[in-house]
């Protein structure tokens, strides 16, 4: 796994600072977690999309890497399992994938589980995308996506 982080100057206590104490706590991750650099999780298939993560391994990295109320942005959604995942941990979620059937199918998931909000899964092209990327190093705030 590798995890990126914008380039700063800043110290990761200074991000938490970002939070209120209640989202903080919100956020704790509970329980046991895993001491080695090996997970164990199981595999999931799909019936349309052949390379589909199990929603555990997204849940985790999720947790791990984000706040409650924070959105979390997949490129390469596929069947969109980090949407599901986001949305179950009180996250938002953004989606792009450039397979019009993959993104279709996503939307599909995503609003038989009453999950799905109009623009949050969106068929780019590399193009379009890497617009948004640009945009979005200037985005303050949800609204500014939705
Ligand atoms: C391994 S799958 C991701 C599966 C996803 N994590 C899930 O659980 O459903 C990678 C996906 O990225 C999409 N993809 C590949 N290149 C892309 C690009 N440049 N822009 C957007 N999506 C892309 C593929 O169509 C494929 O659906």
């Amino acid at each position: 796994m590798i995890v990126y982080r914008k380039q700063t100057d800043k110290l990761i206590d200074w991000n938490i600072r970002q939070y209120d104490e209640e989202t903080i706590e919100a956020s704790r991750v509970l329980g046991e977690y895993e001491k080695t650099n090996l997970w164990r999780i199981a595999p999931s298939a799909d019936p349309v999309h052949p390379a589909v993560f199990p929603v555990e391994l997204a849940s985790r990295i999720i947790q791990f890497y984000s706040y409650r109320g924070d959105l979390v942005f997949d490129p390469f959604a596929g069947r969109g399992t980090v949407g599901i995942a986001a949305n179950q941990l009180g996250r938002y979620y953004f989606l792009t994938e450039k397979d019009p059937t993959y993104a279709q199918y996503a939307k599909r998931l995503l609003s038989e589980s009453n999950l799905f909000c109009e623009k949050s899964v969106q068929v780019r092209s590399l193009n379009e995308f890497t617009e948004l990327a640009q945009r979005s190093s200037r985005l303050r705030s949800i609204k500014d996506v939705f």
